[in-house]
């Protein structure tokens, strides 16, 4: 009888050990780039959406093969299975008449390179990649340097 209480008692203690071993919640209130320090069961007020900049100049590229950013606004342009605004000023044969940048011929290849007479259907939906910009702070940190800055860069530790 003694031994089974011994028993009893031990494993208690054990569980009791393994309780207190458990992870604790941080005290640092959870900080999140978009959300701030708002619980999750909690609704923030949104900020106001940045008003998109409109200046028609076209920007530099921040590395090789960029979907160059859209300039202009693109407020109420139709895009969606039935019609393409886009196309209606950078299809090919209407850049000269419009006086928009024409798409580039990567445009009207199929993934086997071959260019065909229309727009390849996996390029139709232009806010896939190409996307208007803002004036506004980024959101979170980035170090990102394009393959050809690096190379630029004077190689330090190679020995020569
Ligand atoms: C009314 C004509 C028109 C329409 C519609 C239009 N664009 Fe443009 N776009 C232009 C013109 C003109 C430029 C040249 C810069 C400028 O004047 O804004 C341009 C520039 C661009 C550029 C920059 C190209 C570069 O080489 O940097 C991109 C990308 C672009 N437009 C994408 C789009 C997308 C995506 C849509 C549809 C959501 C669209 N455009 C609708 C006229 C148009
Ligand atoms: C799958 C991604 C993707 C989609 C979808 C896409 N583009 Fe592009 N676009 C690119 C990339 C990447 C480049 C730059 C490299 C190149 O020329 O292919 C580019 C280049 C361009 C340029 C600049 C051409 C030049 O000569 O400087 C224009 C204008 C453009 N796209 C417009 C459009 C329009 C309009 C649509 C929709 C009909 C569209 N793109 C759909 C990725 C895309």
């Amino acid at each position: 009888m003694r031994t089974l209480i011994a028993i009893v008692i031990t494993s208690l203690l054990a569980l009791a050990a393994l309780a207190i071993a458990q992870p604790t919640v941080p005290g640092v209130p959870f900080h999140d780039a978009l959300r701030g320090t708002a619980p999750l069961d909690e609704e923030p007020k949104a900020p106001l959406i940045a008003p998109t900049e409109n200046k028609d100049v076209i920007r530099g590229l921040n590395y090789a093969q960029q979907p160059p950013t859209i300039p202009h606004k693109i407020d109420n342009y139709q895009l969606d299975k039935n019609a393409n605004r886009c196309l209606a000023c950078h299809a090919r044969s209407r850049a000269e008449e419009s006086g928009a940048v024409p798409v580039a011929v990567s445009h009207y290849m199929d993934r086997e390179s071959a260019v065909s007479g229309h727009l390849s259907p996996r390029r139709y939906f232009c806010t896939q990649c190409h996307v208007p910009q803002a004036d506004t702070k980024p959101l979170v940190g980035n170090s990102f340097v394009a393959v050809e800055d690096i190379r630029q860069q004077p190689a330090k530790t190679k020995k020569r």
